[in-house]
């Protein structure tokens, strides 16, 4: 898929809080020429294309209109965000059963447009409808792509700063696993620039602990609970990462981000969409970064893969 001087053209579907975020972040970073916004509240679709393109004075040229299936023919990317999220108390993974029927129908309208692009999934369970996804659409797996770990890693990034007192940018570390609560920190590869985050304590936060560090990944893997407790929903914060997923595949940028992928052996996983370092390019994943993970490390990726597995059951049954 070449883009270069090819009219970009991003499909939203599903208007809710994280697609109208998601709209209105990619108007905001000058991502694509064009986004057509599909939802079954086609009255919601067209007052946010009238709303989001009275903006365009003062953001970047974009055309935006509310549209169809049939505009996916021409799609580079379609993101799927439709469908129910979680209420206070819910796990993502109590969403399964009602959110694989509605991808179900979403995929198969979305490839009898004769759609060849890319997919991002950010509905949850994101892992396993990412699998739905490339499952429904027979497109190649590196063509169907979950929004994963992204947002959990920059929850631990934005944490880690904040406790070391260091800019985001400089804070390398993933979240890998289910997006979700099986997820797990990789400590053994977290580094603080370059210094790895054990010896940059030992250097630098000598008052720092391991329980600190611990009740920071508790806060990563609850941010969500925390937040529809709150205000009933999370949307800014994902928006803004199937941005960034969305500019790595536009701009050919082949960034590392923890995505959800379909695993073929690697860490020791084969079939099943999951949360790992992978790099993301034009073509969509261009392949898995296999990080050196400890045995407990391993051991919890493993555990999450089983409870993901053991989840997606009842919907390819
Ligand atoms: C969250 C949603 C995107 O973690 O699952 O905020």
């Amino acid at each position: 898929m070449e883009y270069g001087n090819k009219t970009t053209r991003v499909v939203v579907i599903g208007t809710g809080f994280v697609g109208s975020s998601y709209a209105f972040s990619l108007i905001n970073q000058n991502v694509t020429d064009e986004m057509v916004l599909i939802d079954l509240n086609k009255e919601k679709t067209e007052g946010d294309a009238m709303d989001l393109n009275h903006g365009i004075p003062f953001g970047y040229p974009t055309k935006i209109w509310a549209g169809d299936y049939s505009d996916c023919k021409d799609a580079d990317i379609v993101v799927i965000t439709a469908g129910a999220n979680q209420k206070p108390g819910e796990t993502r993974l109590d969403l399964i059963e009602k959110n694989a029927k509605i991808f179900k129908s979403i995929v198969g309208h979305v490839m009898d447009s004769g759609f060849k692009g890319i997919f991002i999934v950010a509905t949850n369970p994101v892992d396993i409808l990412a699998h739905a996804t490339w499952k429904y659409s027979g497109l190649p797996m590196e063509r169907v792509i979950g929004s994963g770990t992204i947002l959990d890693t920059a929850r631990f990034r934005f944490l880690l700063g904040q406790y070391f007192d260091i800019d985001v940018r400089n804070i390398h570390g993933y979240i890998m696993g289910e997006h979700g609560d099986t997820e797990l920190p990789v400590w053994s590869q977290t580094r603080i620039g370059s210094e790895h985050i054990k010896r940059y304590m030992e250097k630098y936060k000598p008052d720092g602990k391991q329980e600190d560090l611990d009740e920071i990944f508790v806060n990563v893997r609850d941010a969500a609970y925390h937040i529809i407790e709150r205000k009933g929903a999370t949307h800014y914060a994902i928006a803004m990462g199937l941005v960034r997923l969305t500019k790595a595949i536009l701009r050919n940028e082949s960034s590392i981000l923890t995505v959800s992928t379909l695993l073929k052996g690697e860490y020791g996983l084969d079939d099943l969409y999951i949360g790992v370092p992978a790099v993301v390019c034009k073509n969509g994943v261009d392949r898995v970064i296999e990080i050196d993970l400890d045995d407990s490390e391993m051991e919890k990726l493993h555990h999450s893969a089983n409870v993901l597995k053991e989840a997606m059951k009842p919907i390819f049954e």
